[in-house]
């Protein structure tokens, strides 16, 4: 032993490898059949409403946050849609929503969000 240890590179989850876990799961989870969300659809819709909604509004017609009604949504695709729920977007209000929600929640609030089946007309 000559204490020569300091040098060692530690593991460490960099944002590089987190990118590259993003894209490898991304095309998977599309391949895959549509996923079941891991909480019940009623408790999901309402974290919408409620937690979405304090920010982009309860009819989500926007407020501080803008417009997620479907018709304010043609710029992005439904993944682009889930990306920016699970990242959030830096610099803004928008904050990353992974900590609190699954995977399977996250893709079935885009699709609901690009199909407009959570508001009313
Ligand atoms: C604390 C406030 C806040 C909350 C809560 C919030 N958002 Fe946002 N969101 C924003 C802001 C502000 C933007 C605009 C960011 C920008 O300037 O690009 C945004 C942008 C978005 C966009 C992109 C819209 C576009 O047209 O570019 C989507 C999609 C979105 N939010 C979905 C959600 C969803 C789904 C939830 C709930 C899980 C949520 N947001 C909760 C503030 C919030």
């Amino acid at each position: 032993m000559n204490g020569s240890e300091r040098g060692k590179a530690r593991p460490q989850v960099s944002a590089t490898m987190v990118l590259l876990m993003l894209f490898t799961l991304t095309p998977a989870l599309l391949a895959g059949e549509e996923l079941e969300p891991s909480r019940n659809l009623a408790d999901l819709e309402n974290f919408v409403v409620q937690d979405c909604g304090s920010c982009h509004g309860l009819t989500l017609k926007g407020g501080l946050g803008p417009s997620l009604r479907p018709e304010n949504l043609n710029h992005l695709p439904e993944e682009a849609i889930a990306a920016i729920i699970r990242e959030g977007v830096p610099g803004t209000a928008m904050p990353p929503w992974k900590p609190l929600l699954a995977p399977a929640d996250i893709e079935w609030i885009s699709h609901q969000l690009k199909t407009g089946k959570l508001v009313s007309p």
